[in-house]
């Protein structure tokens, strides 16, 4: 079957149960999006498909033929963080890191249907994601600072 990644498309032959995570990791070799409980509990393994984010951990690849999966990967690198990422760099937001791919995405995933969140909205929007460092509140700001700097960014570009 055919997967569609950070706007590449892959053919892929693997069983289609396969939860997406798997294939990510195993198959594609992007290892952002992390295995924590696997079943739908604690969001390292958030992605977001069509513009939403999903647990990629019980989400199988024949659901996503037609679909848009973008990973982390996607936003930014190492030595040239994407907003989102600086804003998390910035706020020194993430103590293990494990959750933190997750989060971003799922933030991610806010900023592009509400460029301008309020702290509930921020806080609503990442409840589904654990963090078990409790990170939190550096992980709200982060959010925080990313709305700003994509904002200004957008006005900027006009
Ligand atoms: S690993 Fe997917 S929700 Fe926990
Ligand atoms: S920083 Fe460790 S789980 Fe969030």
């Amino acid at each position: 079957m055919k997967l569609t990644v950070n706007g590449q498309t892959h053919d892929i032959d693997v069983d289609p149960d396969t939860p997406l995570l798997y294939v990510l990791r195993e198959d594609l070799g992007l290892n952002a999006a992390k295995y924590g409980c696997g079943l739908g509990q604690c969001g390292a393994c958030t992605v977001l498909i069509d513009n939403r984010a999903a647990f990629s951990c019980v989400t199988p690849v024949v659901a996503l033929e037609d679909k848009h999966i973008l990973t982390l990967e996607s936003l930014g690198t190492a030595t040239n963080p994407g907003p989102l990422q600086r804003a998390f760099i910035d706020a020194q937001a993430a103590q293990c890191g494990y959750c933190t791919a997750g989060m971003m995405l799922r933030a991610e995933a806010l900023l592009r249907r509400n460029p301008r969140p309020s702290d509930v909205e921020i806080r609503t929007a990442l409840q589904p994601n654990l963090c078990r460092c409790g990170t939190h509140m550096r992980i709200l700001s982060a959010v925080r600072r990313a709305a700003v700097a994509m904002q200004a960014a957008a006005e900027a570009g006009g």
